[in-house]
């Protein structure tokens, strides 16, 4: 048994992962569309990874016995100005997540929810590691700049990365 508000904040996370899944997946099309298909393989695969964190707080809620509500998923992003573009709203959208996932410690902390708070501990390191990866690639991207033939090496690199 969680706490309401907790039980509502968890179900309300659950839905962030599935939007940042949602819009990795978008950012997968995009890269399609511009054929740099490294890059499309890649934000693919992290499609699929934020789905799992979806599914990290679907179990841990059923483990409680407390229901999973599934909201809307708001839509994301059709288009960017290019890699860096993307690269950027990553970084940026993983430093979001992460103050998402400091409040749900806050809240778990000021309910005195040990098991809670336990849990989200696994997303706090996450998080470090997803802001890690988002930066790494963003320099790298900064560093190809407009030379197509650079992009064109790391889209080689990115698609590697993947398989
Ligand atoms: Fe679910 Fe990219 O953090």
């Amino acid at each position: 048994m969680i706490d309401e508000e907790m039980v509502n904040a968890l179900n309300k996370q659950l839905n962030a992962e599935l939007y940042s899944g949602y819009l990795y997946l978008s950012m997968a099309t995009y890269f399609e569309s511009i054929d740099l298909p490294g890059f499309a393989s890649w934000n693919k695969d992290h499609a699929h990874e934020e789905f799992t964190h979806a599914m990290k707080f679907y179990d841990y809620l059923v483990s409680r016995g407390e229901q999973v509500i599934l909201g809307e998923i708001e839509a994301p992003p059709t288009e960017w100005e290019g890699a860096l573009a993307v690269y950027d709203h990553i970084l940026k959208h993983e430093q979001l997540v992460t103050g998402l996932i400091n409040k749900l410690v806050d809240l778990a902390i000021s309910k005195k929810d040990h098991a809670t708070n336990n849990f989200l501990q696994w997303f706090i390191s996450e998080q470090v590691e997803e802001e890690e990866t988002a930066n790494g690639i963003l320099q790298k991207v900064k560093l190809a700049g407009e030379d197509s033939r650079a992009l064109l090496f790391l889209d080689n690199e990115m698609g590697s990365a993947t398989e």
